[in-house]
């Protein structure tokens, strides 16, 4: 069973397409499929959960997409965060929140402070996230300690960069799923990726349903993961992979 699964939800704009209907109907039916594996995976005692909901690029869609996904955003944190909460769900943003709306970023907030406590699922919402950003950052943030003189350059290796990505404190994650038939990683959690089992369906994320999950989760299940090791050694230790400190 993976701890922590990552996912891109593609193809709500074709789904929409296909029934004639905008891309925000599409949007929206995607939303419903959140929930779906939210509940798939308190079900399955999976401890974390990371979802690409709006990537740095996406804001380059049409304007009217943009305001559609940021009422969308809004009206599920209205509706969603307290029953996330009575069920034990720590949730969590990253990506670049100043870029959202006062109001956004006020709900963001609001919402992580009331499930600080939480322990039973970890929900992150990926929200104008981007995987370059995010180890430029990391290094951004290595470089200022250099700077003041509180870190050595030679100190700097994985471990150390590893801790200052996104997510540091989570195992990193063992499953990565994506819907819409593309086989791209398409800039989600570069650093964080770098051991995870990739799992493709053509499955569009608003039919998303329980099959789907447990499809992944059985290929999951079939997979012999090495990091870097040989087959025999791997059968005879414990999982080599602590965040930022796998084998090459
Ligand atoms: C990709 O499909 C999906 C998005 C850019 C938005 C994801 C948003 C949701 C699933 C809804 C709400 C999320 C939360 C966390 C409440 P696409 O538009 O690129 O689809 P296409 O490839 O078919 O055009």
């Amino acid at each position: 069973m993976p701890r922590h699964v990552a996912i891109i939800m593609d193809g709500n704009g074709r789904w929409a397409a296909r029934r004639r209907r905008p891309r925000a109907i599409g949007h929206r039916a995607g939303a419903r499929a959140v929930n779906t594996c939210i509940d798939f995976c308190l079900d399955q005692g999976i401890e974390a959960l990371t979802l690409f909901a709006f990537s740095s690029e996406n804001w380059g869609r049409p304007e009217e997409e943009v305001g559609a996904l940021m009422k969308l955003f809004i009206a599920a944190l209205d509706r969603e965060v307290e029953e996330l909460h009575r069920r034990g769900v720590r949730v969590r943003f990253i990506g670049e929140r100043s870029r959202f709306s006062a109001d956004i970023r006020a709900r963001m907030q609001a919402a992580e402070a009331l499930t600080a406590g939480n322990g039973r699922l970890s929900l992150n919402i990926a929200a104008s996230y981007g995987g370059r950003q995010d180890i430029a950052a990391a290094a951004r943030s290595l470089a200022e300690d250099v700077a003041a003189g509180r870190l050595q350059p030679a100190q700097i290796d994985e471990a150390v960069l590893g801790t200052r990505v996104a997510l540091a404190d989570l195992p990193a994650p063992d499953l990565f799923i994506r819907t819409g038939g593309d086989y791209r990683i398409s800039n989600f959690l570069l650093w964080q990726l770098a051991y995870t089992e990739l799992w493709f369906t053509e499955t569009l994320w608003p039919e998303l349903d329980t099959a789907v999950l447990h499809e992944a989760l059985r290929a999951y299940a079939g997979r012999e993961r090495r990091f870097g090791l040989t087959g025999e050694q791997v059968a005879g230790r414990a999982r080599p992979d602590l965040q930022g400190s796998a084998t090459p």
